[in-house]
């Protein structure tokens, strides 16, 4: 599997709306035989951008429930349904109790979404491992959002993850994230040993995020 790069648009202006599907038609432009690309919008522009576009798009977040009497609530199989690939789960601006991780993590096999369980520190890296997700991404809260890439502030941390992943899950993939914004940046989490980076603020408020991109991959 070729490593992953996983673009959250979280609920950017500029990836919100008629802007995500204008950043979506954007990123199809960008072309890399080395990497898979994955777009997370909002919900509320999942199947838009499912339908307009060729990328592969995950959810943002999965719900532990089957189609049924839930309000308010997002199915896998309904986004399995729609087109949608796989989910971020337990993202730390979208925590979700371990108990219902585990439960959202047996329904996505089922329904063949492929799970990215995000991890916040080493002891819930070790916790959501338990789950074998396809993915784990480790990203330190205290860095999403900045400038400085949690492969330079935290390489150590990274490469203990890893560890932990292996022991655990030997078929999860680790990513890392928070702070990501550079090809520096990316190539030091693939030499760190990460299979991939999630990426949120850096690409959706590049002034030509489709080039950023492009350049980033080179
Ligand atoms: O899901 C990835 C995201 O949390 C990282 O955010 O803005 O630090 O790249 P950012």
């Amino acid at each position: 599997m070729k490593p992953l790069i996983l673009l959250n648009f979280k609920t950017y202006k500029e990836a919100a709306g008629k802007n995500a599907l204008a950043l979506a038609k954007q990123l199809e432009t960008v072309h890399s035989k080395e990497y898979d690309i994955v777009v997370a919008p909002s919900i509320l522009m999942l199947k838009e951008i499912v339908d307009k576009t060729s990328l592969t798009v995950y959810s943002q977040h999965t719900d532990n429930i089957s189609l049924g009497a839930h309000t308010g609530r997002i199915p896998a199989e309904e986004l399995k349904a729609m087109g949608v690939k796989g989910t971020l789960l337990n993202h730390s601006e979208r925590k979700i109790p371990l108990e219902f991780l585990q439960e959202i993590v047996e329904i996505c096999k089922k329904k063949q979404l492929k799970t990215v369980i995000c991890a916040s520190s080493l002891s819930e890296v070790g916790k959501v491992a338990e789950f074998k997700p396809d993915f784990l991404a480790y990203e330190p809260p205290e860095l999403i959002g900045g400038k400085i890439s949690v492969t330079e502030a935290k390489p150590d941390l990274i490469l203990k993850a890893l560890e932990i992943v292996d022991k655990v899950s030997p078929k999860t993939r680790l990513l890392c994230g928070a702070g990501v914004h550079s090809k520096q940046d990316l190539g030091q989490a693939l030499m760190l040993g990460a299979k991939g980076v999630l990426i949120g603020h850096a690409v959706p408020k590049a002034k030509n995020p489709g080039k950023f991109l492009q350049e980033m991959l080179r």
